[in-house]
């Protein structure tokens, strides 16, 4: 089953079936103004924060035919009524001609016939612009007139999105509308909460002129809301009433007739939903995206900012999917989640003010250096200043008002109110930043500690030292590092006293890139240091966490363990075997046997499962990843964060078929043929996948935001296609199929853009014989930083 088809050329995938087993979602704007719209045109829009400043209802658990939070309706006049649909399909549901939802980057364009009428609407936040505009053209593509009726329709939320849902009484007591006469007859209406009336006032307007409206939904809807937004009873009246709402289910409805349209005869139209601190300001900007042609122009500044964001890198492999992910798809999911985080989707609904995690967007980063340093820049900047000074991370942060949260840790008083893995990212993204940039001053910049006590800030080499320095006196009674109220394993919640052996291996390649970069800097003591460190930690790990076949993940306080063969559930977790690797701690034949463990216990064909066998209860002293069913999420099932880790140990090891063989059994594109078990968008990577023993074994959920987007972009460039940046160069290292000719690559780095052509000739998965630099013979395969703004050519032969 197939619900569209990719054009790579055009950058898009196309839907062409309404009927998607779930919604299937885009993103428009940034954090900063913006939000999802799905392939039907329902709309979550917020101004800087989803939880605090949202401004249209969409409630994703309602059916798929509901409205949400914004739509269109047409309606042709006939003799005697109105025929009313929506080029959206829903909520009217009206049998279509033609049906495409075009998801682009940054946009969506749905176009659709409806009984001889076509509709073609772009929808998208202009960049740098707080605004949300859906440009309308309708054409007439039958054989005779029609008159024809635009009705655009907004809901909107109570700014807290939370309250919305939990009080029924305050919130629509505060709700507000106003009506303000533009030039030429237009409206533009207005709608606030009481209490923002001179602070943030939501407005919608139309291009053209309105000839009523309506702001109070049950006016809209009529009887009562006995009428439904799939037939909305004043659609059948000549004129909306124009109820200006001074409580209750506040929207934005106007009636902006279209006039006889003859056949072939278009008309155009431009709506735009925003916020702003006044009425004023909201005037100031108006025209600005009145007309078509401004916001055609719009969308050309918008396709010009991905040219340059995706220009950074391209790649042309034997491999179409592969090639179409890491283009396109894979790229923008990345700069998706550096801004929304796990704030917004139709799965992860921002609401309270939990704000964002710090491991989350450490990792982020990581995937949009190479295209968006300064955003990456600014990011951490943000994270380490919610470090603290014993160079542990506070778990999550609003990043509007910096207040920093312990996460569910604070549900516990038994518990570490830390987690052991967070800090330890953020000394990964600086030095993968450091490494991108050759920003070295940024080791210099002073930043304060999330703390009122004295250190109030530090450099952010101190922030880097003190992170390490927190594992290092943390640690339990076989020398690994304490498990905090969990590690990046969210749900493996242990009493206190346990150890993680994934905390050792990220804080072992935190020392590796620490003892590099020291040594780059001139600080030899922290250099030799840190390798002490690291050695007496490698040393710990091959002493207590080889289990015979495959390393252990846990030991609890009673010194019990967890991942062991030992174990009837939970015998082997998959990152325990790829970080070992990661990190450098597991000799050549560990790692060959961890990663043969992997792939015999916990590999399937729709992805490598987080861990197996799953627990088959409810186990309050295993923690959250009990609270699933055998095969769903943490607990066994397909968790595809861990998937990239796993592809990264493998070209680390050398494993070149077996990384490319689990890329392609994730990569989401290969999944659009199998749809009946898949469901979630073919464009972006999920967060998991049921898998082989729950019932529902394939089927996919919480797509878009999730760490996979950064990982699977890092092991798709930098592992399996080996382009890899160094302090000191650019690496070129591939590990991929034999049966590959080779592949080519266009890489900016500091400001010199590489063409990479690799030859395999002797069709091997790894070793590289030769390399020339625009012309001339390398010796090993570290290109140089060229810093000059040229273009160089470098080939690249593999073999022996
Ligand atoms: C979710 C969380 C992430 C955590 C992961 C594994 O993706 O956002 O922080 O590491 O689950 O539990």
């Amino acid at each position: 089953m197939k619900y569209g088809y990719f054009d790579d050329a055009k950058r898009e995938y196309i839907i062409t079936d309404p009927k998607t087993p779930v919604k299937w979602i885009n993103y428009i704007g940034t954090l900063a103004f913006g939000g999802f719209v799905d392939h039907t045109g329902g709309a979550l829009i917020c101004k800087a924060d989803p939880a605090l400043n949202r401004i249209t209802k969409y409630i994703s658990q309602m059916p798929a035919s509901d409205f949400k939070g914004e739509t269109l309706y047409l309606r042709r006049h006939t003799s005697g009524e109105y025929c009313v649909f929506s080029p959206f399909f829903v909520p009217c549901l009206a049998p279509y001609e033609r049906y495409e939802c075009h998801v682009g980057l940054g946009y969506t364009r749905i176009v659709s016939t409806i009984q001889g009428i076509e509709s073609d609407v772009t929808i998208f936040v202009p960049r740098g612009s707080a605004r949300e505009v859906r440009l309308v053209k309708v054409t007439n593509r039958s054989d005779q007139a029609v008159k024809l009726d635009a009705v655009p329709v907004v809901e909107y939320t109570h700014f807290d999105a939370l309250k919305q849902l939990t009080n029924a009484d305050w919130v629509p007591q505060t709700m507000q509308s106003q009506v303000h006469n533009l030039e030429d007859g237009r409206i533009l209406l207005l709608q606030y909460a009481f209490m923002r009336r001179d602070t943030g006032i939501n407005y919608f307007t139309a291009s053209l002129p309105a000839s009523s409206y309506d702001t109070d939904r049950k006016k809209f809807l009529g009887e009562n809301e006995y009428g439904t937004w799939a037939n909305p009873l004043s659609l059948q009246k000549a004129e909306l009433s124009n109820s200006v709402a001074q409580r209750g289910d506040n929207i934005a409805a106007l009636l902006a007739p279209m006039g006889v349209l003859q056949p072939g005869e278009s008309c155009e139209l431009v709506t735009q939903l925003g916020q702003e601190a006044s009425l004023e300001l909201a005037l100031a900007d108006i025209e600005r995206f009145n007309r078509p042609q401004q916001c055609r122009q719009a969308m050309a500044e918008l396709a010009s900012f991905w040219d340059s964001y995706l220009e950074k890198q391209q790649v042309e492999t034997p491999d179409a999917a592969l090639n179409s992910m890491l283009n396109i798809h894979n790229p923008r999911q990345c700069y998706t989640t550096l801004n929304w985080s796990r704030y917004l989707s139709l799965y992860q609904l921002g609401y309270g003010s939990r704000g964002i995690g710090f491991r989350d967007s450490a990792q982020d980063v990581m995937g949009v250096l190479a295209a968006a340093p300064a955003d990456a820049k600014a990011l951490l900047v943000k994270l380490l200043s919610v470090q603290k000074p014993d160079g542990s991370a506070m778990h999550q942060f609003n990043p509007l008002s910096m207040i920093a949260e312990v996460g569910d840790s604070a549900e516990r008083d038994d518990r570490p109110h830390y987690y052991s893995d967070d800090h330890l990212w953020g000394v990964l993204a600086v030095c993968a930043y450091i490494k991108e940039t050759g920003d070295m001053d940024f080791l210099n910049k002073e930043i304060q500690y999330y703390s009122k006590s004295e250190p109030k800030s530090g450099t952010v080499l101190d922030h880097l030292c003190r992170a390490v320095g927190f594992t290092r006196q943390d640690s339990g009674q076989h020398g690994l590092p304490r498990l905090g109220f969990a590690d990046w394993n969210d749900t493996i919640n242990l009493a206190t006293g346990a150890e993680s052996l994934l905390s050792a291996c990220l804080y072992g390649q935190a020392l590796r890139e620490l003892i590099d970069l020291c040594g780059l800097i001139g600080e030899p003591d922290k250099a030799e240091q840190f390798a002490v460190w690291y050695d007496e930690m490698s040393a710990q790990v091959a002493r207590h966490a080889w289990d015979g076949d495959w390393y252990i993940s846990y030991i609890d306080a009673d010194g019990a363990l967890l991942g062991s063969h030992h174990n009837a559930a939970g015998q082997i977790y998959a990152y325990g075997q790829a970080w070992p690797v990661i990190a450098g701690f597991a000799s050549e034949a560990k790692a060959r046997q961890a990663l043969d463990s992997v792939y015999r216990m916990l590999n399937t064909r729709c992805g490598i499962k987080l861990s197996a066998p799953g627990f088959q209860g409810f186990d309050p002293s295993k923690g959250g990843i009990t609270t699933y069913p055998p095969g769903a999420k943490e607990n066994g099932g397909i968790f595809l964060h861990v998937n990239p880790w796993v592809i990264i140990a493998e070209t680390l090891a050398g494993g070149g078929e077996r990384a490319y063989a689990y890329y392609l059994q994730i990569n989401p594109a290969n999944k659009n043929d199998l749809m009946e078990e898949y469901e979630c968008e073919p464009y972006v990577y999920p967060q998991n996948i049921l898998a082989d023993e729950h019932p529902q074994f394939g089927l996919a959920r919480n797509s878009w935001l999730s760490g996979t987007a950064t990982w699977m972009y890092q092991a798709g460039t930098q592992y399996i296609l080996g382009i890899r940046p160094t302090y000191r160069g650019l690496l070129v290292d591939p590990c991929i199929p034999a049966a590959w000719d080779g592949f080519k690559a266009q890489r900016s780095a500091r400001g010199a853009k590489y063409f990479i052509e690799v030859r395999n000739p002797q069709h091997v998965n790894k070793g590289v014989a030769a390399v020339e630099v625009d012309g001339k013979p390398l010796d090993g395969n570290l290109i140089p930083y060229f810093v000059d703004g040229a273009q160089h050519q470098i080939v690249v032969t593999m073999g022996e």
